[in-house]
């Protein structure tokens, strides 16, 4: 049995969690958006054509925020293409996944879904194969009242209303050989800085997210987050992190450690941007939006990126979730949450089928894969304030990432009600933990309202359509709350939730 301690201080706080980090992604990539979340002939189809099971199961998820439309699909998007009578709409090649675009599904059509699943949008403007021209008028089409062409289309297209989107990416991992007109740093940021000029002249409320680097372990990385933001820094307010966990070597160890590279990877990047403030010498602070970020690494090979011709919403990189992802999604949602203080989105990508905490059948059933669990365990408890935590832990070696904390945790807290959650992940695989949490100027007047894990002996149990929920969480009945003190044994492998509020 290990045993590890953590004290928490009502008073000694990280930042306040900002909720958006609870987000997610739909691209116009397999069966994300045709199979996902609209699918006309569903027998849950909604009179607009959603699927109402996926609906619901984004609610349950407690997702925040959705960004749209892509991904790699962005750079070659046309965002007329995607609006006005359906029948009218062009069909075309999307060159990012060799597949045949419909454009059945578009602006209007997603706005409207976010509405039904009471969550923000976050839009992407095309500046591969486009640029500030389009991105000008796309913003105005969306958020300009009316009198003008653009905001006079939306409204002959039968939304009246703006639709008040605030958050905005330019383009989508424009550093990457493989992306349509990928751009060079200096190209990139110049790009950047001028379309990001524009929208806020058409918009001054929203916030912009300039493209970071594809993945920390691009030849670029660093060197493109500093010139980048050295051209756009007056007009962006984000700088975007894309982060996918792999587990190649199939070891526990290294995969587990593999969450350790984020934290890395989100001080880095706030190091970058702080660097570039400094010799502006500016007080400027630009956040950080991890806006594409979970486990991919199974369903990734030629075959799960493209298919023969050029296929209608054909399956791709449909990962089968186990027991050992859900534990490392969980892991990154805790550095998320521990770096609250730069951290300020997050998308999970992506929503449904495409590397999906939520699977479908066409035309049959939705179930949550194993990594719904830890998402939908933060978003349900993780509001307030993020605390600064004293955690004492034992370690375990790995060769890529030396010794590695066995325990994980983050304490979240709302001053306003006084309810807090715990949140730790054993990463132990041999031996379960002890844990006692001080908590302090914290547990006055609390009680626990739920202790949950998701354990499973086998790393690798999925859940599947025949048995959905093989990998669910249960009541952790060893949770005790005396005297201030929080103590629960934690399970080897696994994932563990604690809430208290007021009794
Ligand atoms: O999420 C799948 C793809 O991964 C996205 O289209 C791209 O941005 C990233 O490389």
């Amino acid at each position: 049995m290990l045993t590890a301690k953590i004290i928490a201080d009502a008073d000694f706080v990280v930042a306040p969690l900002d909720r958006r980090i609870f987000g997610t992604f739909v691209e116009h990539m397999g069966r994300c958006v045709y199979g996902g979340i609209y699918e006309p002939g569903h027998p849950t189809a909604t009179p607009e054509g959603f699927r109402q099971d996926v609906l619901d199961l984004t609610r349950e998820l407690g997702v925040t925020l959705v960004r749209y439309p892509g991904g790699n699909f962005l750079s070659g998007y046309n965002w007329e293409d995607g609006v006005g009578p359906k029948e009218d709409r062009p069909v075309r090649l999307d060159l990012a996944w060799h597949s045949t675009e419909t454009n059945q599904f578009g602006t209007n059509e997603f706005i409207t879904w976010c509405r039904k699943a009471q969550l923000e949008p976050m839009f992407a403007v095309n500046v591969g194969t486009r640029g500030a021209d389009e991105a000008r008028h796309f913003l105005e089409y969306c958020n300009h009242p009316g009198g003008t062409y653009y905001s006079d289309l939306r409204r002959s297209h039968g939304h009246e209303q703006p639709h008040g989107v605030k958050f905005w990416c330019i383009g989508n991992e424009m550093d990457g050989p493989w992306q349509i007109c990928a751009k060079t740093s200096a190209e990139y940021g110049r790009i950047a800085q001028e379309t990001g000029k524009v929208m806020k002249w058409v918009d001054p409320t929203i916030e912009l997210t300039a493209c970071g680097s594809s993945q920390r372990a691009m030849p670029t990385y660093g060197k493109w987050e500093y010139e980048v933001l050295d051209q756009c820094f007056d007009q962006v307010d984000y700088i975007s992190l894309h982060h996918y966990c792999r587990n190649d070597a199939d070891d526990i160890h290294e995969f587990l450690a593999t969450i350790d590279d984020l934290d890395h990877f989100i001080r880095e990047v706030a190091s970058i941007a702080d660097a570039v403030a400094a010799k502006r010498r500016s007080k400027k602070r630009i956040m950080l939006s991890l806006d594409e970020w979970n486990v991919w690494y199974k369903a990734s090979g030629p075959g799960d990126l493209k298919k023969p011709g050029w296929p209608e919403a054909p399956p791709l990189i449909e990962e089968v979730y186990n027991h050992e992802d859900a534990l490392v999604v969980g892991g990154c949602l805790i550095v998320m949450m521990n770096n609250a203080d730069r951290v300020k989105a997050g998308c999970l990508a992506q929503l449904v089928n495409v590397i999906g905490p939520i699977m479908t059948e066409t035309g049959g059933p939705a179930w949550r894969q194993t990594i719904f669990h830890p998402f939908a365990d933060c978003a349900r408890h993780g509001r307030g304030e993020v605390l600064r935590l004293k955690v004492e832990t034992g370690t375990f070696p790995t060769k890529a990432h030396g010794e590695v904390p066995s325990l994980l945790a983050t304490i979240v807290r709302d001053p306003d009600t006084g309810a807090a959650a715990l949140f730790a992940l054993n990463r132990s695989v041999t031996d379960d933990m002890d844990l006692s949490v001080d908590l302090r100027g914290v547990a006055d007047d609390l009680v626990i309202a739920s202790a949950t894990q998701l354990h499973d002996p086998d790393l690798k149990r999925t859940n599947t359509k025949a048995a959905p929920d093989a990998v669910s969480p249960v009541a952790n009945p060893t949770a005790k709350l005396e005297g201030g003190r929080l103590t629960a044994t934690l399970k080897r492998q696994s994932w563990n939730v604690v809430s208290l509020a007021r009794g």
